[in-house]
């Protein structure tokens, strides 16, 4: 037999990443009848998550109401999830205004000589170098000794799941995102209340503010969202990110009869399980991440895997034409698989200067000069997994959407999205548009994407601020 190109190779292992309409609608069901299972598990079982019978954690987010866009007053936030680290000091103005200052920075330089994602990593480590990052933002606000006079409010954006019995106190079920700090030590986070351990940190450098309130990053920036936009535009009542993570949470319009205490249920949906399309390469990435059979739509979804299921299709397709780097796990980040992807965006005009940068981001990540036919196959395989990355994040934020009942005719509802693969590609935003038409039809135009600005951080500033004011 005829040996296959390298093309031909490409379209044999992309034909099950591109999904069908009929695969969609599949999965689309699969993940609406999985929602109802997660709501009737709650009412059984209340705060205990119990897998068999759903996937979904379905959490309670102990936050009753959404803000009115009137709350005032200066608080701080944490925001600690993913990639960056962000310390925020928000000053809510009323009327939907907030001026913030923020101190961001990656989680490595966060760490120092410390891999602050590493199993030998404590738990004071971590935290001490999170609340570092909150020193560094009022030091340079001078305002350190004013807070230990008048000690303010900090909310705390901790996206992982959590159970929470309150609003300030919340207890790490697992960790997610290749996250494993603690595991080998006598001093873990998982099964701990992470108000406990931050506040032990903020206590061990003598800061005045006292944690509040936790969300998670999903529940934050449906509340920065609802706080900001304006009154013109429908509610805000659901919150997605996509970013190192993905996951979804949404204001249940029975959250009562079900038994929570907030309407706001953080669904943890990166983890439903039925249904799912895998490819050989998603089960290489599951079976090589800390939590295996975890998390396998979050896996085919988000920033953190993209690079690694882009890079194992390039080894399958080039094989031994591929020079050892590409051997070599998260040699390809997200940034990178995003500069490939939009050069293959149906309806985009290619240019020279387009394959240019794309064949520089090959160099810089793999060493490999690639030809022209190399480049466009490479860049057919970003783009495949992006697609199907919006179009499962569209089948999350249809689900939702449709459960808040407000797509019937005359209603209408904001959808709060944060997370860097939505922000920055605006390609990708568009993908999830046209996945939701082709989903819901007509009730499509009912629904606004809005980006948040750094909603996950704001949020739990907005967050403690609405309880002080309840
Ligand atoms: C992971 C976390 C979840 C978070 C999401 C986005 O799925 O488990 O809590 O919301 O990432 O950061």
């Amino acid at each position: 037999m005829a040996q296959l190109t390298a093309s031909q190779r490409a379209q044999r292992e992309l034909a099950p990443v591109r999904l069908t309409s009929e695969q969609l609608a599949e999965m689309r069901r699969a993940f609406e009848e999985e929602l109802v299972k997660g709501l009737a598990m709650h009412k059984k079982h209340g705060l205990k998550w119990v897998p068999e019978e759903c996937s979904f954690r379905m959490l309670d987010s102990c936050v009753a109401s959404v803000p009115t866009g009137d709350e005032k007053g200066i608080y701080y936030a944490l925001d600690f999830g993913g990639t960056n680290v962000r310390a925020v000091r928000c000053e809510l103005l009323g009327g939907g205004k907030v001026k913030s200052q923020q101190n961001i920075k990656n989680l490595a330089e966060c760490g120092g000589a410390l891999d602050l994602m590493a199993r030998d990593t404590t738990a004071s480590q971590l935290f001490d170098a999170l609340v570092e990052c909150i020193c560094e933002l009022v030091d340079n606000n001078k305002e350190a000794e004013y807070l230990k006079r008048n000690p303010t409010k900090l909310g705390f954006t901790f996206s992982f799941p959590c159970v929470q019995a309150a609003l300030n106190t919340s207890v790490l079920e697992a960790w997610t995102k290749g996250f494993a700090t603690g595991y080998n030590t006598d001093e873990p986070v998982v099964g701990k209340d992470v108000v406990t351990l931050l506040t032990a940190a903020i206590n061990r450098k003598g800061l005045g503010v006292e944690c509040a309130a936790v969300v998670n990053d999903t529940v934050g920036t449906l509340l920065s969202c609802a706080y900001q936009k304006q009154p013109s535009t429908p509610p805000c009542l659901v919150g997605a990110i996509l970013g190192t993570g993905s996951n979804c949470c949404y204001v249940e319009p029975e959250a009562a009869a079900y038994g929570y205490t907030g309407s706001i249920i953080n669904v943890e949906c990166g983890n439903f399980n039925k249904r799912l399309p895998l490819t050989p390469v998603d089960v290489i990435v599951d079976e090589k991440s800390p939590n295996k059979g975890q998390q396998l739509f979050e896996k085919m979804i988000s920033g953190f895997y993209l690079g690694e299921l882009v890079r194992l299709l390039t080894l399958r397709i080039f094989g031994d034409a591929a020079p050892a780097k590409v051997k070599e796990e998260f040699s390809l980040d997200t940034k990178q698989v995003s500069i490939l992807a939009a050069a293959a965006v149906p309806g985009t005009q290619g240019s020279s200067a387009t394959t240019a940068k794309c064949k520089a981001t090959i160099k810089e990540c793999w060493g490999w000069e690639v030809d022209d036919e190399t480049i466009k196959i490479l860049e057919d395989v970003a783009f495949a997994i992006c697609d199907r990355s919006a179009a499962l994040a569209a089948i999350s934020i249809a689900a939702f959407s449709d459960r808040t009942k407000s797509l019937e005719a005359g209603g209408g509802l904001t959808v709060a999205v944060d997370g860097s693969l939505y922000v920055k590609n605006k390609w990708y935003g568009e993908r999830i548009k046209q996945y939701l038409k082709d989903m819901l039809g007509d009730k499509a135009s009912r629904l606004v994407l809005s980006a948040a600005d750094d909603g996950s951080g704001k949020g739990a500033a907005v967050c403690v601020a609405a309880v002080r004011t309840a």
